[in-house]
């Protein structure tokens, strides 16, 4: 296990380094234990260092062979080789070839970082810090190179053999062996360096691009299958064409490869020319495949490639500007999705998903700025607050600059910085100059955590025909920042008029907004030439990542979810209303009292499963009520998962006996017709469904357990089974079990299928889940070295079963805290992304809170944690 470095890497101790690379020589020659890695590197003094510096590489479980300069053998005493440098104290003055001999073992590699062995092949992870896990150098974002890498292995092993850039050698090698050659000529960072070696199937197509170049495309899977990687090509070919038309961009080598394996730490990786992909974001066939994962997979593959500009071409000047890269990829990705599918529908749920997770990550221990200014492990810092959060800072960029001056300002960044590593500053640059804005006060969305609360107050005046809001912003202090600075926030409202027209904006005598700045702690804004007391529709589109308090009355709400002209606003305000009676039934039962209930919710609710309602996706969203997590940071202090449990589920009953009829015929009506398409429409058809069934089945009624197990028994697509026995799998009835059952009967021997199985049992809010869920981990389905296994049996569990794992009595606490130590071991990384379930542990009621605490003091106590999980536990109970 790596040595803890308790020093703490600070921004504002960036240094250049002090020696640059221009050239890298790699020479692999695979083997399953010994790997022999020749790395010949072209050095020369930073111009902008010092003189005389030592040089220092970075180095972790290293072999070193042997060490020569310019071809003349380096004696040890010359060197100092830590577990985790090699220091030359006297380097050359001028430029010099150093060449290093280092011996890995990719099968004892279960830290998924370096060079590892994926169901017998061999793969690479390096981002962040995994380059150094190859061998010897300096690992880090602002040493760009040019690599050539020459790969060598057995031929009947790995008759594959890939490394970024174009081919440009293949041959023999003697003994069995072969090796081939490829040269990426685009410099870049070693994090994007890539090797695959093994025995895979391949799917190949074709891409013209804008100026008539022919890209070879090829998607590599385990043999046997070829046929689930038909979805990922079309979804590379949809982005690269999306890339071109939306921002101009073309791709740049002769070969885009998509690799797919069986163990990665996280969703993938974009290499540069060989992105590697967590298989369950490539595979998909009708048979095994469901409407989410389609959508993920083109999500996905978009992302990667989209990196291409947005982190290969310009890439970071160190990892503090990691949302450079990755807010920026996300907000390219949402456009990509909203363009391919339903615009409001991807809002809506990528809000959804940013609300869950990274408000709660913002407000509680873990929460940092989107460019954190320390960190003790860049690891944890691959977060929804960088990823989902960052790409709302590119989102309202665009909506306060718009998108002219957006396209512009991309344009000029592309222009500027291609080749180069950067700064969030130049980045922001490039948009100050081309819209003449003065983006000083937007940068502490980057340097600001926490998620400011917008309290909105509003005033009629019929004399003077006049509509006021006043609008107060504060956020709320976070760890090491106690007092917060006003952010510009943009307000995209509309004042909504009876019939559901948008009055014009009038303030002082000039035509306003719809987009209003609130960049002070309290804005008034006065709307003139209003006949009528309006209905305000703020925050349109979720122009700002908020929270927002308003006097808005349920009567305006509820007028807004009929009337405003923004489909997000309909959907929020149904949320809104839905919401604020889940917040209530909450304290009346925990008052012992019945919940009340608010009759219009159900008729808004009805109104999504209304015949004429043509978008079912979008329905489907305004029929899914809030969560529980929703229902949790609403409440925000002494959280008690379960009486939120009780009050959603009370709710889903009577919206059950309220709508059984609109509910029943539109699940008949929705029923499957015909082949399965997993396009948006057809899938938006399945989603009310979906929506329809849950709610006849709510409360464990029974007419709706039998629908279910008769749409699980019949279904004729994976996301039909899926979804029924998702639906079935909250009750405890002997259907459930006998689906169950079925499942793995029918699917047992495929690992993305036992996912989906796993992560059913463990999100049921079943008592006995905990019980299963270890009982599962003993069955030879588990497996503790797969993160996908541990994801969708564990993961699952912790974070996504807010009664089961905070049960009272805190056996899910020490259950995960027991997990964790035990895989702390093999795969840090993995295992501090699930110690993520104890974000939220300071708001729940006491008793929880000191059981969650002491788990975390137990984690705390181990003598031998990982950098990793360390960090997330200190910071977890500072
Ligand atoms: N850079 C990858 C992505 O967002 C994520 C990743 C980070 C993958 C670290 C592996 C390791 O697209
Ligand atoms: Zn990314």
């Amino acid at each position: 296990m790596r040595a803890e470095d308790p020093r703490p890497v600070r921004l504002a101790e960036y240094r250049p380094s002090d020696f640059l690379i221009d050239a890298v020589h790699l020479d692999v020659s695979l083997d399953p234990e010994a790997t022999r890695v020749t790395a010949r590197l072209a050095i020369r003094p930073n111009p902008l260092g010092p003189e005389n510096a030592a040089l220092k590489l970075d180095g972790e479980d290293l072999n070193l062979v042997s060490a020569e300069i310019d071809g003349a053998p380096l004696r040890v005493d010359d060197l100092d080789v830590t577990p985790s440098s090699l220091t030359l104290p006297n380097p050359p003055r001028g430029p010099f070839e150093l060449t290093l001999t280092t011996l890995v073992d990719p099968s004892a590699n279960t830290r998924l970082m370096g060079l590892y062995r994926s169901n017998g092949a061999y793969c690479t992870q390096c981002e962040a810090e995994g380059f150094r896990r190859i061998t010897y150098f300096l690992d880090r974002p602002d040493v760009l190179a040019v690599y050539t890498t020459r790969i060598e292995g057995p031929e009947a092993e790995t008759p594959i053999l890939l490394s970024n850039g174009n081919l440009v050698e293949t041959g023999p090698a003697g003994d069995g062996r072969h090796f081939a050659v490829w040269h990426d000529p685009h410099p870049k960072p070693s994090y994007l360096f890539a090797l695959v070696a093994g025995d895979l199937g391949v799917v190949e197509d074709a891409f013209v691009t804008m100026s008539g170049r022919r890209v070879a495309l090829k998607v590599f899977v385990e043999h046997g299958k070829e046929d689930r990687a038909h979805h990922a090509m079309e979804s590379i070919k949809a982005s690269m064409r999306w890339d071109e038309e939306t921002f101009g961009r073309e791709y740049d080598l002769d070969v885009f490869m998509v690799v797919a394996v069986s163990y990665f730490n996280m969703g993938a990786m974009e290499n540069k020319g060989l992105n590697v992909f967590n298989d369950k974001y490539v595979l998909a066939s009708p048979e095994t495949a469901t409407d989410g994962d389609y959508a993920n997979i083109e999500a996905i593959i978009a992302h990667e490639y989209f990196h291409n500009w947005t982190g290969n071409r310009i890439t970071c000047r160190d990892w503090f500007q990691l949302c450079l890269k990755e807010g920026l990829t996300v907000f390219r990705d949402q456009e990509f999705t909203s363009d391919m599918r339903s615009r409001p529908v991807k809002r809506i749920s990528d809000v959804r998903g940013l609300r869950s997770v990274q408000f709660a990550e913002d407000a509680g221990p873990l929460a940092h700025p989107v460019r954190p200014q320390i960190y003790h492990e860049i690891n944890n810092f691959y977060t929804p607050t960088v990823y989902e959060k960052g790409a709302e800072v590119i989102r309202m960029l665009k909506t306060l600059i718009g998108p002219e001056a957006f396209r512009a300002g991309m344009d000029l960044y592309f222009d500027r910085h291609d080749g180069q590593a950067c700064t969030i500053e130049q980045f922001i640059a490039c948009f100050a100059e081309v819209s003449g804005h003065d983006m000083s006060q937007f940068l502490r969305w980057y340097d600001q955590a926490g998620t400011p609360e917008v309290d909105i107050r509003t005033a009629y005046d019929p004399d003077r025909k006049t509509f006021t809001i006043d609008a107060t912003q504060k956020t709320p202090p976070t760890p090491g920042q106690q007092f917060k600075q006003a952010m510009v926030i943009p307000l995209a409202l509309g004042l909504v008029d009876e019939d559901g027209s948008d009055i014009p904006l009038v303030v002082g005598g000039a035509h306003a907004g719809p987009v209003i700045a609130l960049t002070a702690e309290n804005t008034r804004i006065v709307f003139e030439n209003v006949e009528r007391r309006p209905v305000p529709s703020l925050f349109r589109n979720f122009s700002a990542p908020v929270k927002l308090r308003s006097d808005q009355t349920v009567e305006d709400l509820l007028f807004l979810a009929r009337k405003d002209s923004d489909p997000f606003n309909r959907w929020q305000a149904v949320q809104t209303v839905a919401l604020r009676g889940l917040v209530a039934g909450v304290a009346a039962l925990r008052e012992g009292r019945e919940p009340t209930e608010e009759p219009r919710l159900a008729e808004a609710i009805g109104r999504a499963f209304d015949p004429a309602e043509t978008d079912c996706a979008y329905a489907a969203q305004i029929a899914a009520l809030p969560s529980e997590g929703d229902v949790a940071r609403e409440i925000g202090e002494d959280v008690d998962p379960d009486a939120i449990h009780s009050a959603r589920s009370y709710l889903k009953a009577s919206l059950r006996q309220r709508l059984a009829e609109p509910l029943a015929a539109a699940f008949d009506r929705l029923a499957e017709r015909g082949p399965y398409s997993p396009d948006a429409a057809a899938a938006g058809r399945r989603a009310l469904k979906i929506a329809a069934l849950d709610l006849l089945a709510a409360g464990g009624e029974r007419s709706g357990v039998e629908r279910a197990f008769d749409l699980y028994k019949t279904a004729s697509n994976m996301t039909d089974r899926v979804m029924a026995l998702q639906v079935l799998s909250l009750h405890a009835t002997a259907e459930r079990e006998e689906a169950l059952e079925d499942f793995a009967q029918r699917y047992g021997t495929d690992p993305l299928l036992i996912d989906k199985w796993f992560l059913i049992q463990a999100s049921a809010p079943l008592p006995d889940t905990l019980d299963r869920v270890q009982s599962l981990m003993a069955s030879p389905l588990f497996d503790m070295k797969n993160p996908n296994r541990v994801r969708s049996l564990i993961g699952a569990f912790a974070s996504g079963n807010p009664t089961q794992f905070n049960k009272a009595d805190g056996r899910g606490y020490g259950f995960l805290a027991d997990v964790v130590t035990e895989l702390d071991a093999t795969n840090p990384q993995v295992a501090a992304r699930l110690l993520g379930a104890f974000r939220t542990w300071r708001s729940l009621e006491p008793q929880r809170r000191r059981l969650a605490e002491s788990a975390l003091q137990r984690l705390a106590a181990l003598p031998r944690l990982s950098a990793d999980v360390g960090d997330i536990v200190r910071r977890a109970l500072a």
